[in-house]
């Protein structure tokens, strides 16, 4: 029997989009490099079983598929993709289609499909999220590549993925690398989302002295409100589970140090280097970088004392910190959104930003109530901020107070919210047409001659500073 699509890589992730697939009617032939987890795979697939052929040898997997072959490659990013492509290269035909699954480099998918052009072949890099279920049963496929590639598998890649109200959440995103950075974003803004919600924990947690229990219940609520999304689902679910050792919530013996596969530090480094402004996300990646310098933080507390965070409980804090993560939220998609349209321009790729929030409204790690409406904001050609969307802009002027309340009460009470000031400054500094930077201007002038604008006429100027009176 010849499989219609195969799929190489047999851990959490690769398990389930297999599983997936062979659920949706496709046979799929599968391998993995330790031949026990592939025999292992076949024999717990019960009722799928007959539609899933495991192979023992890369010969015999390529041989199983049907030609022009579609690949999906599961393996972990990096120096693996590329020694997989590499081993595979001789044994594929030049109409077959190799497709990274994985959470890779968008620059290193780049400079594989840049290879794949040259040698004619087929290589799609593809963004997936949803985590373990979400694969299993619906993930957001995020897919980059030469669009003939794309159109020949989108029709099981449909079949595979959530759907949002019957639309399924697969979308073709430009040439290239625009797949794997979409889902670079994604995995960005998904940093921000939780750090915020980490820090309205904190406050409700140090500064209100509330108990796990009574904060799932808030954030139970919540998510019945505007801010309705997987991530606040969880946040409630995670805060009232016990742990079954010690039966207290499991959240007080969870240990404060964040691990991280450095998705979120790319989103980072590539706002850095397109110069977009992405401080939210920035400042979720640096408190995840803070919270495992956990020595550290022990000396800190002991040379100057824990701060006073306890904040005196008053009517409405509840609704001023579910208002602080509307805007937060708000705040960090429009950097995201702002990151995307660059990123697009300088690689050409002509994003589309409102398929990109429709894609992400089911399946993914950041789905939530919020992304239908930003898919229909960024639909209005001519929107040069999330936040400007009238839609966005109401919602910003009426919640951006609870966020200054939260920040400010943070602030006094010496309760760290990174992201919340983060998003907080940037939604202040996109409100303040004159800001401060003229004094930037003059030092760089003062000490480098660089020169400066002024408002009142063209051209590039300079300070008299040499002949300015000095004290
Ligand atoms: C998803 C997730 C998934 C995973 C990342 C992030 O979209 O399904 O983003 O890709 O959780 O690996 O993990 P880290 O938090 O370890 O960076």
């Amino acid at each position: 029997m010849s499989s219609e699509i195969g799929l190489l890589g047999l851990g959490t992730m690769g398990r389930a989009l297999a599983l997936n697939i062979a659920d949706k009617g496709h046979d799929i032939a599968v391998f993995n490099r330790t031949t026990e987890v592939t025999g292992k795979f076949a024999a717990e697939a019960g009722d799928l079983a007959e539609r899933i052929t495991p192979c023992d040898t890369l010969e015999s997997f390529v041989a199983a598929i049907r030609s022009p072959r579609t690949i999906i490659l599961m393996v972990p990013a990096g120096k693996p993709v590329d020694e997989m492509i590499a081993a595979l290269r001789p044994l594929l035909a030049p109409e077959d289609l190799l497709i990274d699954a994985g959470n890779a480099d968008f620059h290193d998918t780049r400079r594989r499909a840049a290879e794949a052009r040259d040698k004619g072949e087929l290589f799609l890099g593809m963004g997936v999220s949803g985590g373990e279920d979400g694969a299993r049963h619906g993930p957001s496929i995020m897919g980059g590549g030469p669009r003939e590639g794309w159109d020949r598998v989108s029709s099981v890649l449909e079949a595979i993925a959530a759907k949002y109200e019957g639309t399924p959440c697969a979308t073709w995103m430009g040439e290239d690398g625009a797949g794997h950075f979409v889902k670079t974003v994604h995995n960005g803004i998904e940093y921000a989302d939780m750090q915020m919600i980490a820090e309205v924990y904190g406050i409700m947690r140090d500064g209100l002295g509330m108990e796990a229990t009574e904060i799932a219940d808030v954030f139970d609520r919540w998510n019945e409100g505007p801010l309705r999304s997987f991530l606040i689902e969880i946040s409630g679910k995670v805060a009232r589970t016990i742990d079954p050792e010690t039966h207290q919530p499991l959240l007080d013996v969870i240990l404060d140090a964040a691990g991280q596969k450095g998705t979120g530090r790319w989103t980072a480094i590539e706002a850095l280097m397109l110069g977009a402004p992405a401080s939210t996300i920035e400042a979720a990646v640096g408190a995840r970088n803070l919270s495992s310098r956990l020595q550290d933080r022990k000396g800190g507390e002991a040379i100057f004392g824990p701060a006073p965070t306890r904040i005196e409980p008053a009517e409405g804090v509840l609704d001023e910190l579910e208002q602080a993560l509307l805007a937060g939220k708000i705040s960090c998609y429009a950097q995201g959104f702002g990151l995307l349209s660059a990123a697009s321009q300088e690689y050409g790729w002509d994003l589309p930003l409102d398929a990109i929030a429709r894609v992400w409204r089911a399946g993914c790690i950041i789905r939530s109530a919020m992304l239908d409406d930003m898919a229909h904001a960024l639909a209005v050609s001519g929107l040069t901020n999330l936040m400007f969307a009238p839609s966005f802009a109401s919602r910003m002027t009426g919640n951006h107070g609870g966020l200054r309340a939260t920040v400010a009460k943070a602030a006094l009470h010496g309760l760290p919210v990174p992201a919340l000031s983060a998003a907080l400054a940037y939604f202040d500094t996109m409100r303040t047409s004159r800001g401060t930077a003229n004094m930037l201007q003059g030092q760089r002038d003062y000490f480098g001659l660089h020169g400066f604008e002024r408002l009142d006429r063209s051209g590039t100027h300079h300070g008299p500073w040499a002949t300015n009176p000095q004290p």
